[in-house]
């Protein structure tokens, strides 16, 4: 087999590339972070389970390999292992915390057992090593660790201490092996980037060509060996990713490609309206509207349960969708859904891909959908973070409009609108919200300062006062985060005279709202949004 059918055929199963870094998941929150990090450098880096098959790693040809951080200690009964592919590879290895005990325990240095975890922000002095070039002596990093090396495999050297860890980085040069007991892949390490760029630029001598050029190549060969002549639909929801993969897949496969966009009763204001105008407008392609806002809306009718509405949306989804292309005179024809799924939905969804995860919530276009469905999927954004997705945007050509966006989920105002859903109930909400996104605007901070801004409709009444009289009404939530790559995220530290605005004119012009109230959790532990 040559190299280019070689490449062809590895592409149109799972790993979207050859080359770069296998990140092995023992189940730190922090995992995914590695990933993105790594990325920056231009280099790609992909997430698999500890216990992968080791020719699933071997189909991606990594330079090299970094085991993640993770909640066991080696000594418990069935905690996981480094297997033993990953010294036998040959390839250069970075250990991050757990991963650093886990190549000590593994090559016969010594773990010390504590029940003491040490978490947060340290000082670590740094000695000479490849891992640390341009690096000044001293950096600031962040620890989180219960276990610590106590003494060290043979052939191993101590790279850098702090007060609390004797051995806070340590490695064997000769063969590649470096490990750190604190996380470089966090923002409050500021400097960890450098380190990872040392490991994988130097150490590894990964070329640095994952740039928005290449995946678009990548991506445009990938699909045009899975869909071949074959015809797709896909839904556009009105957010970036769905519209950065539609322009992706009009551009591998042409007018193979029909975009179905279905108003399910969920969009904020005048969404609908708009999605029409700017797609047709700007990408070109066939676009048909379907209103499917009674049917969704009478499927939903009393049901409360977060999971359970994302479960009725995704599969109505499908459902309208085989009937649009029934209706099309095309199902026999149409064998392909695309969607616009990107790598954090597919870690948070805990698919298959990541058994150690707990599932945190089914993102509709994940784990929601039914299992007898007709189409086979097309997931060109599986492999790629947000701001990847907007980089893409941008090179193919996208305008601002689009690329800018503030993501909106599948299942739309459904999850946040707490509670039961009526159309009363989302109008409110939906009015709620628009004023929300407008005193955001008019204060120019829709973009950059927030990443993502909405307004929650809680299900709980309250007595407040309008006029002379007693009222007895709903509660609105303002929800305004910072984040870059939203798997992690900050409340926003909106002007309180915004603030003032919003609450203002929600109680005043929104009937059936006497309280707004402000979300200040951060994520984890709460989540972006409230279901
Ligand atoms: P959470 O609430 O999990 O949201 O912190 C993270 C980001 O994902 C968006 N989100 C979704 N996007 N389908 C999507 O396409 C979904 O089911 C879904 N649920 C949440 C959310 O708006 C935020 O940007």
């Amino acid at each position: 087999m040559n190299a280019t059918t070689n490449t062809l055929s590895k592409l149109s199963q799972s790993t979207p590339h050859i080359g770069g870094i296998a990140i092995l998941d023992y189940g730190s929150q922090y995992t995914q972070l590695i990933a993105r990090r790594v990325r920056e450098q231009g280099v790609y880096a992909e997430l698999f389970p500890w216990n992968v098959d080791p020719a699933q790693v071997m189909a991606l040809q990594p330079e090299g390999v970094i085991l993640s951080g993770g909640p066991n200690s080696v000594y418990e009964p069935g905690a996981p292992v480094l297997p033993a592919w990953v010294l036998e590879s040959g390839k250069p290895v970075l250990g991050v915390c757990y991963g650093m005990q886990l190549l000590t325990h593994a090559l016969g240095g010594r773990v010390a057992g504590s029940q003491v975890r040490e978490f947060g922000p340290a000082s670590v002095t740094l000695g000479s090593s490849r891992l640390f070039a341009s690096l000044p002596a001293t950096i600031d990093v962040w620890m989180s660790h219960g276990d610590r090396v106590d003494t060290l495999p043979n052939g191993w050297q101590p790279l850098a201490q702090s007060s609390n860890a004797q051995y806070a980085a340590m490695g064997d040069e000769s063969r590649g092996y470096y490990a750190v007991t604190f996380h470089p892949e966090v923002s409050h390490t500021p400097l960890g980037g450098t380190i990872l760029r040392n490991f994988v630029l130097d150490i590894c001598g990964c070329p640095a060509n994952w740039t928005p050029a290449s995946i678009i190549d990548e991506s445009v060969t990938a699909i045009q060996t899975q869909i071949a002549d074959g015809r797709v639909v896909l839904g556009l929801s009105g957010g970036v990713d769905s519209a950065v993969a539609a322009a992706l897949i009009h551009k591998a496969v042409g007018k193979q490609l029909t975009c179905i966009f279905v108003n399910q009763g969920l969009m904020r204001k005048h969404e609908s309206a708009q999605v029409v105008v700017t797609f047709g407008k700007h990408l070109g392609i066939p676009l048909v509207a379907v209103d499917a806002t009674e049917t969704f809306l009478s499927a939903l009718d009393g049901v409360t349960d977060p999971e359970q509405k994302r479960k009725i949306i995704g599969e109505l989804f499908i459902r309208t969708f085989e009937e649009e292309a029934r209706k099309l005179g095309q199902l026999g024809q149409i064998d392909f859904l695309a969607q616009g799924t990107i790598y954090p939905d597919v870690i948070e969804s805990a698919a298959k891909d990541r058994p150690v995860a707990h599932r945190i919530k089914t993102h509709h276009n994940v784990g929601g959908l039914p299992e007898d469905m007709k189409f086979k999927l097309v997931e060109p954004l599986r492999y790629l973070f947000k701001d990847e997705v907007r980089r893409v945007g941008t090179e193919l050509g996208l305008p601002d409009e689009i690329v800018w966006r503030q993501p909106f989920p599948g299942p739309g105002l459904a999850v946040r609108c707490l509670g039961a859903i009526t159309w009363e109930r989302l109008e409110r909400l939906r009015n709620a919200d628009a004023i929300v996104l407008e005193e955001l605007q008019s204060a120019g901070l829709l973009r950059g300062d927030t990443a993502q801004a909405f307004a929650v409709l809680l299900p709980v009444r309250s007595v407040g006062v309008m006029g002379d009289g007693r009222t007895y009404q709903e509660a609105i939530a303002i929800r305004a985060v910072t984040t870059d790559d939203f798997m992690t995220a900050d409340w926003a530290r909106l002007p309180y005279d915004v603030l003032a605005r919003m609450s203002n004119r929600i109680v005043n012009e929104v009937a059936g709202v006497n309280r707004v109230v402000y979300d200040i959790s951060s994520k984890p532990p709460a989540t972006i949004e409230w279901e």
